[in-house]
């Protein structure tokens, strides 16, 4: 039986390799496996993501559904690189997933806490949804969202944790234009669609190989 990239403890067998890839603009050597989103390579949309979003800014940002960590491994490298302090909050509901990006996180010098005397600026957590603390806001949601959980379990993720960035904060999402990206804007745009609130507004800022960039601001 195959396993979805979602499912929360895959089974089939991990399979563990080692792939090169450019991250927060350098070469890094980073491990993936099987049972998890886009193990072979850095996906297309994602990469179609990272070369949208703009630098990390002091505070907190969220991966939301991290994989073996690109977005969150992306956004740590280039907040140390600028010695900006920045707590990256990796979260997915598939623990192998956790696992590879806390081992990804701990090689490239990224393990926490940030902002330590001595240790480096960044740093990115990998963790559930309860080990989130309820208290922390962000100024920065960046995510490749799992389109195929289908819209009800989508919905309920982008409604659970778009109201907690910070106000002035933004959320960039890359969603496949044949995976429904223009309805997800739409959706997310609209008082009775998402019902995120006047303070919350959504637009298009990318659209490349496929892919469309959505923005989603909260008024400061
Ligand atoms: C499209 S993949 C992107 C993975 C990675 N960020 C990347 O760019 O390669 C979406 C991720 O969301 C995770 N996911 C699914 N449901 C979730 C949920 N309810 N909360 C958090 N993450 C979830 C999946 O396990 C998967 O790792």
């Amino acid at each position: 039986m195959s396993e979805h990239y979602f499912t929360q403890e895959p089974v089939s067998r991990a399979e563990h390799r080692r792939i090169g890839v450019v991250l927060g603009g350098q070469e890094a050597e980073v491990v993936t496996a099987g049972g998890v989103f886009s193990p072979e390579h850095v996906d297309t949309g994602t990469r179609v993501l990272l070369d949208t979003v703009p630098e990390p800014v002091p505070g907190d940002l969220l991966d939301l559904g991290c994989g073996w960590g690109p977005i969150a491994l992306d956004a740590g490298l280039r907040a140390r690189e600028a010695g900006t302090p920045v707590t990256v909050w990796a979260l997915d509901v598939n623990a192998r997933a956790l696992e590879l990006t806390r081992t990804n996180a701990r090689a490239l010098g990224l393990e926490g806490p940030a902002g330590e005397p001595g240790g480096s600026p960044a740093c990115v957590r990998a963790v559930t949804e309860e080990q989130v603390p309820a208290e922390v806001r962000f100024t920065q949601i960046w995510s490749n969202p799992p389109i195929r959980v289908g819209k009800a379990v989508l919905h309920g993720m982008l409604r659970e944790w778009l109201p907690r960035l910070a106000p002035g904060g933004a959320a960039h999402l890359v969603v496949a234009k044949k995976l429904g990206a223009d309805s997800l804007l739409r959706w997310l745009d609209d008082e009775d669609g998402a019902g995120l609130g006047p303070e919350f507004t959504a637009a298009r800022v990318g659209n490349s190989r496929g892919f469309r960039v959505i923005r989603v601001d909260r008024a400061g």
